[in-house]
């Protein structure tokens, strides 16, 4: 939430600088704002609203620097106004800082400073920084960087800071807790970012910072010291993401062209799992056969889309390894006493690997004995680097703010997860786990498919774009398929959505078709007979269809449907295997439904991608 970025080197800063924030603007884009370092004074310039505001503010009279820092602002303390956008400034107008996270405790700060003379002029917690480092820099003898480390001793909370001063411009000094900050390693340049896709352009290597490290660039020096002053050699690591990819490639918009991408996100996920002798390989789950064989319970945490995407692992762990699994909404695991130990396996899903309420929940997890596996799919990032084992999904660069081929991903992991664990456990036979590993590589052909027929899709769709309530009902795997289509259709159409188990629907969400809209309703047929849950949600249709409801139906080929305005096929398959094409036709729905009414897709109003407030 807040995109930061940080340069110093022989260009002229303003473009990796903006076009940086270009890259970090899914992150936040209420406000932007540059500091440019020149010689005496620093240039400062920010604007409320998005960064095409900034750049126009910017064109005329932009000076020809080489350092400076950049921010895209989610709002937190403070409306998203020009004068709370970052950077802010000490009273000299000399020091600029910019901040990703919150400072807990800011106001006993600004209080403390305006007793020392300091005034304020904006209502971030931020500014109280920017003061801070002022005092602090001068007792240093001039020194940010030691200025910085004092700093971070009286701070409460979760930031990543970056500060430069109009004394030493070049120099650009950096901290992080509990908030992403990256360096990128230059020729003669160097970069700060709080995701590397703000400098992938220009170089492809990385280093990775720890909690609390203080690190201070210039274009020819990286150096990083711990919170006691001692030097703290750099972590670097190669960027395996292409610079295309953070690009829209001929697509009108990134989600459109993200859920594209989707069956080569499955099939770089789910390539190689099985050796010659018919073994799911996770090597980096890093446990004993005798440590699996021992688990008593799985957990799984996570928010928004994951969450769906830890649903679907309970049904397919539980059916193929017979390990209890409990989902749970991250924010609110660690405000109850939830039950772990050491056989209790906590699995953490996070797209961005960054998100505080997932993260908190972690800590909490394994502060009270819990193994704690993290599917994630930004290397390096906080929560797999806080977990003991990590899973990473291959779904490269998610851009759009609404998660699409993210989710297709995770819910491959957690069924790669289920088979290896069922294998272990001897639940399924090789030759069981070989087959459905063997009907999972199908899986990325079947996406192309659906996305090769999905013209009539878009278009009925349109239809549907004055629908001010839509509702989706689903039965087992499609439960979690229902309330990610209803997630999506919320966050990118801004109309009432919601999703129901359809076996819920006549205790009280019935009442919700309303005959002379004809609300419309989705529903996602349970594939096979299993059960006869599909005979059941053909009634649910029945019953929607009596009271007024148009009712588009989402079903497998050959399936019976009865009832239905519209019917939308997705190939044939297993029943668990299920939501990875029955969400395709859903993001779809909700793309083209924000696309009718005008919507910002991939920047959606009031939301950030990364969430690093709890
Ligand atoms: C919805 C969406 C969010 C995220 C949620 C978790 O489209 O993107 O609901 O899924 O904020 O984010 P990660 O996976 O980064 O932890």
């Amino acid at each position: 939430m807040c995109g930061i970025v940080g340069y110093t080197g022989a260009r002229s800063a303003v473009d990796p600088l903006i076009e940086g924030l270009r890259r970090l603007e899914y992150r936040g884009y209420d406000s932007a704002g540059i500091a440019l370092g020149t010689p005496t004074s620093l240039f400062i310039e920010k604007r409320a609203g998005k960064l095409a505001n900034l750049e126009s503010a910017l064109s005329p009279n932009i000076p020809t620097v080489h350092s400076g820092i950049s921010h895209t602002r989610w709002a937190t303390h403070g409306g998203p106004t020009d004068r709370n956008a970052h950077p802010h400034v000490d009273n000299e107008g000399k020091l600029a800082v910019i901040h990703n996270g919150i400072i807990e405790n800011y106001s006993e700060l600004k209080a403390e400073l305006e007793s020392r003379g300091h005034s304020f002029s904006s209502d971030t917690d931020t500014e109280s920084v920017a003061h801070l480092l002022s005092d602090l820099r001068k007792e240093h003898g001039g020194d940010l960087t030691q200025a910085m480390r004092a700093a971070v001793k009286l701070l409460r909370g979760s930031f990543t800071l970056l500060a430069v001063h109009a004394d030493d411009p070049e120099r650009i000094v950096g901290v992080r807790r509990n908030s992403p900050l990256v360096a990128g390693i230059g020729d003669g340049e160097n970069f700060l970012a709080s995701d590397v896709a703000a400098f992938i352009d220009y170089t492809k290597r990385a280093i990775e910072l720890g909690q609390d490290e203080i690190i201070t660039i210039t274009p020819s020096s990286i150096e990083i010291i711990d919170l006691a002053g001692k030097a703290v050699a750099p972590r670097e690591y190669e960027i395996t993401w292409d610079a295309a990819a953070a690009q829209k490639g001929g697509f009108t918009h990134f989600m459109l062209k993200e859920i594209f991408e989707q069956p080569k996100a499955v099939a770089d996920t789910l390539i190689g799992r099985l050796s010659d002798n018919d073994q799911i390989l996770i090597d980096e789950l890093h446990m004993t056969d005798a440590e699996i064989a021992a688990l008593k319970k799985i957990v799984v945490i996570a928010c928004g889309t994951a969450y769906h995407a830890g649903m679907v692992a309970k049904y397919a762990i539980e059916k193929w390894a017979k390990i209890s699994v409990e989902v749970e909404i991250a924010s609110e695991y660690r405000y109850r006493d939830p039950i772990v130990d050491s056989s209790t396996l906590v699995v953490a899903i996070s797209q961005s690997g960054e998100t505080m309420d997932t993260l908190m929940a972690v800590r909490h997890a394994k502060a009270a004995g819990a193994r704690v596996l993290a599917i994630c799919n930004t290397n390096s990032s906080t929560i797999p680097r806080e977990s003991d084992a990590v899973i990473y999904t291959h779904a490269g660069p998610e851009i759009a703010v609404a998660s699409t081929k993210a989710l297709l991903t995770q819910i491959v992991a957690v069924y790669l997860l289920g088979l290896k664990l069922a294998q272990v456990r001897k639940e399924l036979s090789d030759l069981e786990v070989k087959s459905i590993y063997h009907q999972m590589l199908e899986l990325p052909a079947q996406i192309e498919q659906i996305l090769e027929t999905v013209e009539p899709l878009r278009e009925l769709t349109r239809k549907f774009a004055t629908s001010d309530t839509v509702l989706f009902l689903g039965r087992n795997v499609g439960y979690p398929v229902a309330l990610e289509g209803a997630l999506k259709l919320k966050e990118l159409a801004y109309i009432h959505a919601e999703g129901f188990a359809g076996g819920e629907l006549k205790h009280g969400p019935i009442a919700l078709i309303d005959s002379v809209k004809q609300t419309p309703v989705i529903a996602i047929l349970p594939a096979g007979h299993e059960n006869a849950l599909d005979e059941k949600m053909l009634s649910n249709i029945q019953e929607v269809k009596a009271r007024g409801a148009r009712v588009i139906v989402i079903a497998q080929e050959g399936d019976a449907v009865v009832g239905a305005e519209h019917i939308i096929r997705i190939p044939s398959g297993p029943a668990l295997l299920q939501p990875i094409l029955a969400t395709v036709p859903l993001q779809v729905f909700a793309y083209e439904m924000a696309v009718a009414r005008g919507n910002d897709v991939d920047q959606p109003r009031n939301l950030a991608k990364s969430v690093t407030v709890e």
